[in-house]
């Protein structure tokens, strides 16, 4: 079925100047953009966003790591988008990504790791609601 997902392009890419690079090959790939902004978290809604870690040992790098540069945030729609968008970014750490995945290509580390992708149908409406009311997106 057509759902959707939600992504962020992280400070490293957007700093990197790779935003442009990285939605081209979310495009080619059938993913439609139905909402987008270019946006910079405060440490405080990157703690919230993230709030399912807190208890890893990451936690506040990662939460300090998403404030220190803007991001782009956006809705994509695709056949089973959730599971797609995962095979398109790669793992996590850009180390274990596949050949030719966003994350091989433009990840630095397993922190700025280029891009965000939600990992269920469920937290995808969450994330999309954090950052997009009805009127920023196509409904
Ligand atoms: P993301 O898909 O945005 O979801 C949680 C993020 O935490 C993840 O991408 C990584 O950037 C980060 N992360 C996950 N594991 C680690 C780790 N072991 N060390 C540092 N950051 C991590």
């Amino acid at each position: 079925a057509t759902n959707r997902t939600f992504t962020m392009i992280k400070p490293d890419a957007f700093g990197a100047g790779n935003s442009g690079a990285i939605l081209k090959m979310i495009e080619e790939a059938g993913f439609k953009v139905v909402a987008m902004k270019a946006t910079k978290l405060t440490p405080e809604l990157a703690g919230k966003f993230y709030e399912v870690h807190q208890a890893r040992p990451f936690y506040a790098d990662l939460c300090a790591y998403m404030s220190s540069g803007p991001i782009f945030a956006a809705i994509l729609e695709k056949d089973n988008a959730v599971e797609e968008f995962r095979k398109l970014i790669g793992a996590t750490n850009p180390a274990d990504a596949a050949e030719g995945t966003i994350r091989k290509i433009f990840a630095k580390s397993i922190e700025a790791n280029a891009v965000h992708g939600s990992d269920s149908d469920e937290n995808a409406a969450i994330e999309g609601n954090f950052f997009f009311n009805q009127a920023e997106r196509v409904l």
